[in-house]
């Protein structure tokens, strides 16, 4: 087991966002998370990368068990440093080129030096095919090719596990093919990732297990057959038949 939370619970003022998450997650396996908005799916990963803290919950995360409540300085940087997150938004630097977005966090968060964090970033660029857009500041860069920069920045380090946060959502229809193919070869070198996604289609292919959220909680989960061919839970149901892309 590379990843296991255990009752992971969130709540702003008064609205319960989590109301304890159990999850045990296998090197190598893909889960894909899907459900409505608003049911705390990007909660769930902000709290596992400590970009937010859980009212209470433990995750054992490469054989170490925090508590997520109150996790140690260093508990928080050795996770950052084997779990990486693609967000939505991308959320690149705008004043930084494409290859300094990579190679700072190299530099600041893991004291690399300056030129073995820019070969690493130059590698990490060529994989996602935007070597030649490295000295590119992100406004010159369409939202795809700022995704993708987004990825190359989370594998650079070789994550244990990657969290993508609806990582095609905000992109273009046209855009979205490079990005899911970007995916689709992590998952096929066995990288261990989370994906939140709304595409059912993408989800279906790639995920080992698939996950339905909502309100709070894992309502469902299985393999992607189980949970698209043979929901048994209702709210699975209305929320597939909800959505019209075929899948
Ligand atoms: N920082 C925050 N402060 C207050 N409420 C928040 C915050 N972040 C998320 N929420 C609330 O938590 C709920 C779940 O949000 P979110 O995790 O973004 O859902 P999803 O990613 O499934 O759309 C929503 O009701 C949202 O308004
Ligand atoms: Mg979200």
């Amino acid at each position: 087991m590379l990843l296991e939370l255990k009752g992971i619970k969130k709540k702003f003022k008064n609205n319960e966002v989590l109301k304890g998450i159990n999850l045990a997650i296998d090197k190598g396996e893909v889960v894909a998370i899907i459900g409505p908005s608003g049911s705390g799916k990007t909660t769930l990963l902000r709290n596992i990368n400590f970009l937010e803290t859980a009212d209470s919950g433990t995750m054992v995360f490469r054989n170490q068990e925090i508590n997520l409540a109150h996790p140690s300085t260093d508990q928080v940087l050795s996770t950052r440093r084997h779990m990486a997150i693609v967000f939505q938004n991308y959320n690149l630097f705008k004043n930084k080129t494409a290859l300094e977005n990579i190679s700072e966090g190299l530099v600041f968060g893991q004291n690399m030096d300056k030129s073995a964090a820019k070969q690493l970033a130059e590698k990490a660029l060529n994989q996602v095919g935007l070597l030649d857009k490295k000295a590119f500041y992100p406004s010159q860069l369409s939202g795809g090719q700022q995704q993708r920069i987004g990825i190359a920045r989370a594998t650079v380090l070789n994550p244990d596990i990657i969290l993508f946060d609806e990582p095609t959502s905000a992109l273009d229809p046209e855009l979205v093919s490079t990005v899911l193919r970007d995916m689709n070869r992590l998952a096929k070198n066995g990288q261990t990732m989370i994906v939140v996604t709304h595409q059912m289609s993408f989800a279906r292919n790639i995920a080992d297990t698939v996950i339905f959220f909502a309100d709070g909680e894992i309502v469902e989960q299985g393999s992607a057959n189980e949970i698209f061919d043979h929901p048994k839970n209702e709210r699975t149901r209305q929320f597939l038949s909800a959505i019209a892309e075929d899948y």
